[in-house]
This record gives C-alpha cells, structure tokens and sequence, in this order.
C-alpha cells in the first residue's frame, strides 16, 4: 500500500522580533500580564517585502533541502492560511512561481489555526489516491496584517510564519508515516472567533475578534477528544506517543490539554513563547524546530493537534 511519509521539514520567521516590553509601549499591557496568561515572550512582525507568500517560500526551499528532493520533483502543493497575499490567486500558485515550477496540483486551505492539520489530511488523501508523488504541505501567516493594534485582547497574542513539509508516497506495510488523521467543524461558534472584514461583505479586509474565554473552554474540549480519537483510529495508545506538537494558541491551553489526556510535558513541544500564535504555520513551525534541535528523531510518533476559528479542529498520527 501506498504510505505518505514526511521526507523534510522547514520553517521561516520575519526578521523583526517584538517583544512584550515593545508591545507594552503601544497598548496598556506588560510582560507579566502577557506572560502568565499566554506563556509567550515575543513574536515576529513581517516588515515591508514579507508576505504570506515569500515565508512560505522560504520555508518550503528548507523542506525541499532537508528532504534532498528537487522543486521540480513536487506534484503537490496545499498551502493553509487565513492571510493570503491576495484574495485570489491562491498563495500556493504564487509560492509554486516562486520556486520555478511550472506544473502541479496547487490550491489554498482556509481553516485558520487548524489550517495546516486539513492540509495534512487532503494532502495524504491525495497522495494515497496517486495524485502526487511528492507534496509541499506549508502553513504561513501574516497575523500582525489582520490584527488592531489598538486591542491589547488580541493584538498580543498573534505573530507571523510559515511552516513546510515534504509529504512523499511510499510503498510500505502501511506502519509508517501518516497513520491516521481527523478533522471536525462547527460554524455555529463562528462569532466568537471570526474576523470583521471580506470581499463579499464588507471589501475590506478586517481586523481579528474573539472572546478569549470562550475559546479557551471549547479548544480544551475540543482538542482533547480529538486526540483521543485520533489515537485510537492508529491504534496508539498516548503512553506510545514519543512527541506531541500543539497548535501553539497558549501555554495554558496546551498544558490543560495535555494534563486531561495524561501525556507528559517532557514530551509536547512548546513553541508559543517565541513565535505567540501563528494560526495554520504554528504546528509546523514547532515541528520544525523540533527536528532540528534534535528532539524529534526518525521513526518516532508524533501527533499533531489544532484548534481555531469556525471553529475548525482536528489531529494527525504520523510515525515519522
Ligand atoms: N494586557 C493586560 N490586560 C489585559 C489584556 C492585555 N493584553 N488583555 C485583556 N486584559 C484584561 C481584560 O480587559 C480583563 O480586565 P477586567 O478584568 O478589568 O475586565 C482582564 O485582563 C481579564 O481578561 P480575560 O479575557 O478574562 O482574561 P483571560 O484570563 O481569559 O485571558 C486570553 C485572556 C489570554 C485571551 C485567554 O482567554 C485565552 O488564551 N483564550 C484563548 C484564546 C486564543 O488562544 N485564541 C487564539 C485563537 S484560537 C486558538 O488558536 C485556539
């Protein structure tokens, strides 16, 4: 049977890093505030010349390097995001021109911050249905683009990024790669995470609002039974899991979530408090970290897990 197997991953962040203390200068808020109630420390900010679309080049070119596979090789490209460069064409046209490829299967994924376990999920399908032989499977934001600066409840939490895979089919006994994914939606809670802004109602394109509380309960719950369910459609239990990368929304989130499972700390991986939330990049931009400083090693399982607006959630099992 076919497997799909991720053969390389990479990240980008913008060059600017901004701290709370910055943050603390432009909106009533400070370091301890931030710091207890998300665990995060900083966030990079995209300056002029960073876009959506050039981060998740960048990151892509790192996952093509890491896997020893040639651009022209990808047959695949979904890329999530919530801030495309443009309303249309998709970004992952514009990240494939970037990377000199003239024919592919290439579309965006809007599922916000659970964007990138979707575009796992298609991706494998499409691999396992011999669409591709290989796939860039990419994250990237522009937060800071869509945010009030003048909102210290949300203007705190977001920064921006981009995440990458190399996803490739592989015949195998079917143990190995991606083992099992679930995905869930529930537009009813739309208002509570949503953004004010679109071509087809407003033409313009919005600012982010939530109510931070209500998100915290349902993305506890949420994520929990997800993961649970996940597990359970591989047939791992949690005590099997060697890695756990969360969507990276808040210290607490991920800790509480992790706690109701029973999974140990030492083994979820904790982004949060460098990048803050980058939506659809922030799985694979932890990921990636992981992998490159070692934590993450070849043939161990790691699961990943999201929640965000719509709400959208979902969780991935991948024997690497
Ligand atoms: N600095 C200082 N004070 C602040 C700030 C700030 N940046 N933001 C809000 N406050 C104040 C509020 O005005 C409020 O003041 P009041 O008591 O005088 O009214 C007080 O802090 C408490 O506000 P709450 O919203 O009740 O604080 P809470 O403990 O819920 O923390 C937070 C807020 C961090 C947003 C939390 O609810 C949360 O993490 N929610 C999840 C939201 C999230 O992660 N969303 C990301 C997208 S969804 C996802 O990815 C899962």
């Amino acid at each position: 049977t076919l497997q799909s197997v991720i053969k390389g991953t990479g990240s980008a962040l913008p060059a600017r890093c901004v701290t709370n203390a910055d943050l603390a200068q432009k909106v009533d808020t400070t370091d301890e505030w931030i710091i207890e109630r998300t665990g995060i420390r900083q966030r990079h900010i995209a300056g002029q010349g960073e876009t959506t679309a050039t981060l998740a080049t960048d990151a892509a070119r790192a996952a093509l390097s890491a896997a020893g596979i040639a651009a022209g090789d990808i047959g695949l490209i979904v890329l999530a995001t919530t801030t495309p460069d443009n309303t249309f064409p998709a970004t992952a046209t514009k990240v494939q021109a970037l990377l000199g490829i003239d024919d592919c299967v290439a579309f965006d994924v809007a599922a916000v911050c659970s964007g990138f376990l979707y575009a796992v999920s298609v991706a494998d399908s499409m691999i396992k249905n011999g669409v591709a032989r290989h796939a860039l499977v990419i994250g990237a934001e522009t937060m800071s683009r869509i945010l009030d600066w003048e909102d210290r409840t949300t203007c705190v939490l977001f920064g921006d990024g981009a995440g990458a895979i190399v996803l490739s089919a592989e015949e195998g006994d079917g143990s190995k790669g991606v083992l099992a994914s679930k995905l869930h939606a529930d537009g009813r809670h739309g208002p509570m995470l949503y953004v004010d802004g679109g071509p087809s109602t407003t033409q313009t394109v919005g600012f982010i609002r939530m109510q931070g509380r209500e998100v915290f309960r349902h993305a506890v719950t949420n994520l929990a039974s997800v993961l649970t369910e996940t597990l359970d459609a591989a047939g791992v239990a949690p005590d099997d899991v060697d890695w756990v990368v969360p969507h990276q929304a808040n210290r607490r989130i991920i800790d509480a979530t992790a706690k109701k499972l029973g999974l140990s700390p030492d083994r979820v991986v904790m982004t949060v408090d460098q990048h803050a939330n980058t939506s659809a990049a922030s799985v694979p931009l932890a990921l990636d970290c992981a992998v490159r400083d070692g934590r993450i090693r070849p043939g161990q399982l790691i699961v990943l897990e999201a929640m965000g607006g719509g709400f959208t959630w979902g969780a991935s099992v991948i024997r690497l």
